[in-house]
């Protein structure tokens, strides 16, 4: 049996050769991204590109454990981590590990991520002190956009860099594997990856950090409007619009099933 990547493999991998990290939500893609990743990340984003959701805040524990099960079966290889939605950790270091113990005894996988710096690190040692490698999340936290108004690029205002470098120190200082940096300026994000022992991975926050992550329906091509930040390597949105037209063509004018689709 293949062994998988370990939390603590990956927190050795700092100031090394970059981290690869996608999400995956799903069986099939899950096969595929595990070839290729060190870290498959099941990510609440799952909530808007899965479900059409508007943001990720209504997005349920069980839904991420069901996905979450799907990558794990999916996948032998790659660090699995499994993102604690929208108010299943915020309430105390209690209820995050009540939350994350479900995670990693129903799904198998190898670590949570939360959000929140120097406000969850009390939680994030808590996780970790019994048992639960935690990936952090700082920067852009999307499960905050109501109290931040939006989804915004931080950093561009320098006066706000002590404070997202004290989150970095903070989730590094509680034990977190790995921290994932997102929307932020360049400048930032190269001075918070010299300034933690702890790996950086970077959304939209540059290639100064240790890895990368994106969301993988959106560098497939599958997303009409991506950010700003994303690279689009596939073209699925206009391959699968020009199968599903083949399709329909060929069943209106009974091509499909031909002989070798018929059972005789
Ligand atoms: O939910 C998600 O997909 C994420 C990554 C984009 C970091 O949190
Ligand atoms: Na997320």
């Amino acid at each position: 049996p293949v062994r998988r990547i370990t939390a603590p493999q990956i927190a050795a991998r700092k100031g090394g050769e970059p981290i690869v990290a996608l999400t995956s939500y799903h069986a099939h893609t899950a096969q595929i991204v595990d070839r290729h990743a060190d870290v498959i990340l099941v990510g609440d984003s799952l909530g808007m590109v899965m479900h059409g959701m508007d943001s990720t805040v209504p997005v349920p524990l069980d839904l991420m454990i069901m996905h979450g099960r799907a990558v794990m079966r999916g996948s032998r290889r790659a660090l699995v981590v499994v993102d604690l939605p929208f108010g299943a950790y915020e309430e105390s270091p209690q209820a995050a590990f009540r939350s994350a113990v479900r995670v990693m005894k129903e799904t198998g996988c190898g670590a949570v991520k939360l959000e929140g710096g120097a406000r969850m690190a009390d939680t994030i040692r808590f996780l970790v002190e019994r048992g639960i490698p935690v990936m952090a999340h700082i920067g852009l936290t999307p499960q905050s956009s109501n109290t931040l108004g939006g989804f915004k690029t931080q950093g561009r205002d320098q006066d706000s860099w002590p404070r997202h470098e004290a989150d970095a120190q903070a989730v590094a200082e509680a034990g977190a594997f790995a921290v994932v940096l997102e929307g932020m300026v360049e400048p930032l994000a190269a001075r918070i990856t010299a300034q933690i022992p702890i790996p950086t991975i970077g959304i939209g926050a540059s290639a100064a950090c240790d890895g990368q992550i994106l969301v993988l329906e959106d560098m497939l091509g599958l997303n009409p409007t991506p950010p700003k930040f994303v690279k689009v390597y596939g073209a699925l949105g206009p391959a699968i619009e020009e199968a599903v037209r083949a399709y329909a063509d060929e069943v209106k004018s009974r091509a499909f099933p031909a002989e070798d689709h018929v059972y005789r």
